[in-house]
């Protein structure tokens, strides 16, 4: 994409030029440090979107689902989680991408993401452990243990990873990244966070090992450097990185807690909020163009709740606090990722400088073209998630944060077949649909306790 002249640049990240104009900030182009301008600060953030065919190939409604984004004018579209090995998924519908066995379908679906102008990111993953037993029966992980709690019996117990696996598994990171800029994909985001892999070195929680990936911070976190050194090295200078990254592993800061208990549940001694600052202060230093903030926990308060628009809305955009303690540090830009609803909450973010980009997944699926009505038609409304039930109690309790997923997920496969999302849908076909495509696997969690 050329630059334009009035982008602001990563050194100037407050957007002036909407304000002498009165165009909503959101509507301007954003220059990232490697010298790309993306269009506006609409950076529709990473969804599975459960569509992969066989052997993990991409497919047409992954076109369909892409053109239908990119024409809603988002300025960075970033996919679902694309995995570096297939024998490792996450969850049920993910591409692989390991070589260039796909590559033409691959490059029609970077073709569709990157219409009108838009961006179409890769985000690159590996679960580690976080990979259902109903999928992988040998996962791997920094280090060995089966999981504790009511979840654990949903994953098998990992194998822990050698020196050598782990620089295959870096060598795969850019191997993927590779192929997505020879596809077309305009950038890549690593993913970082959500307690998958490189989540799971970064963890001292998890990561037990006493060779130079483990211990101090900066062993932990020399896994995603390599990860991160490898890619540039295979993309150019020129190409944007993105980093997706927890704020911390603890839960998110629930604005209004249902219960004590609730605003109670945190992972003490696990990858927390200085140690997050500390490691996207490195990344900022290595030249990566944009760190995705994300955070917290599936299991409970973030995207699984089945509670519906009246909680979510009072919960606000996430990550406030840790974004206004970043703010100002780094000159990479940031975006913000979770609970943005409506145009005021976005211009507030922008105006103030906690972030650069708005960072948005669930209310794209319900309203594709939210970005063009609020640049275009400067609509003032609010995106209300619905609540997502079987209209059974004990069914809800038992599945409440797959119900979620997998609502959305067949709203995404509905946009994928060419239909309109369907709002009016309810948690039971949205669970019976799950079943369908994946079988009766998919009821497991996705996400381990404790991790987004
Ligand atoms: C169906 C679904 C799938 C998701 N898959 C991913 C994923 O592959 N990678 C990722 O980083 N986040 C994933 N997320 C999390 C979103 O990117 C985002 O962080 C979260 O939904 C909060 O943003 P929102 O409030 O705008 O929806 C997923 C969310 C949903 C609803």
């Amino acid at each position: 994409m050329e630059k334009t002249t009035d982008a602001t640049t990563s050194t100037d990240l407050t957007p002036n030029a909407a304000a002498a104009t009165n165009r909503p900030l959101v509507s301007e182009p954003l220059m990232l440090p490697c010298g790309v301008t993306v269009r506006n600060r609409f950076y529709k953030s990473a969804m599975n979107e459960a569509l992969a065919g066989r052997d993990c190939a991409p497919t047409e409604a992954h076109v369909r689902l892409y053109r239908r984004w990119a024409a809603g004018g988002a300025g960075v579209l970033v996919t679902g989680n694309v995995m570096v090995d297939r024998t490792q998924l996450g969850e049920p519908g993910n591409v692989a991408v390991e070589d260039e066995r796909d590559l033409a379908m691959l490059r029609r679906w970077a073709a569709a993401g990157t219409e009108h102008g838009a961006h179409c990111w890769m985000q690159i993953n590996h679960p580690g452990r976080q990979s259902p037993i109903t999928i992988n029966r040998s996962p791997v992980a920094p280090s060995a243990g089966r999981l504790e709690g009511d979840y654990g019996r949903f994953f098998a117990e990992p194998r822990e990873l050698t020196r050598p696996q782990i620089h295959d598994i870096v060598r795969r990171f850019a191997t993927t990244a590779d192929i997505a800029k020879k596809a077309g994909f305009t950038g890549v985001e690593i993913h970082a966070a959500h307690g998958y892999l490189i989540n799971q070195f970064l963890s001292p929680l998890d990561n037990h090992r006493i060779d130079e990936y483990g211990g101090s911070l900066e062993n932990r976190a020399r896994f995603l450097f390599e990860i991160v050194e490898a890619v540039r090295v295979e993309v150019g200078p020129g190409f944007p990185i993105a980093v997706k990254i927890n704020s911390s592993d603890v839960p998110i800061a629930v604005k209004a807690p249902r219960s004590a208990d609730e605003s109670d549940k945190t992972t003490p001694g696990g990858f927390d909020e200085d140690e997050s600052i500390w490691v996207i202060k490195r990344l900022s230093a290595m030249g990566v163009d944009l760190i995705d903030v994300s955070g917290g926990t599936l299991e409970k308060p973030v995207i699984q709740t089945n509670s519906g628009a009246r909680e979510d809305e009072a919960r606000g955009v996430y990550f406030t606090d840790f974004a206004e303690r970043l703010a100002g540090t780094i000159d990479t830009p940031i975006a913000l990722t979770g609970g943005f609803r409506n145009a005021a909450d976005m211009e507030k973010a922008l105006s103030s400088g906690v972030t650069q980009m708005i960072g948005i997944a669930r209310p794209l699926v319900v309203k594709p073209s939210l970005p063009n009505l609020i640049m275009n038609a400067r609509w003032q409304g609010t995106v209300r998630l619905p609540w997502i039930t079987t209209g059974v109690r004990a069914l809800d309790q038992a599945f409440g944060g797959i119900l979620v997923i997998s609502w959305f997920e067949l709203q995404m496969n509905r946009i994928g077949r060419g239909k309109s999302p369907n709002p009016r849908i309810g948690g039971l076909r949205a669970l019976l649909f799950a079943i369908r495509q994946h079988g009766v696997g998919t009821l497991t969690p996705r996400r381990r306790k404790g991790h987004q």
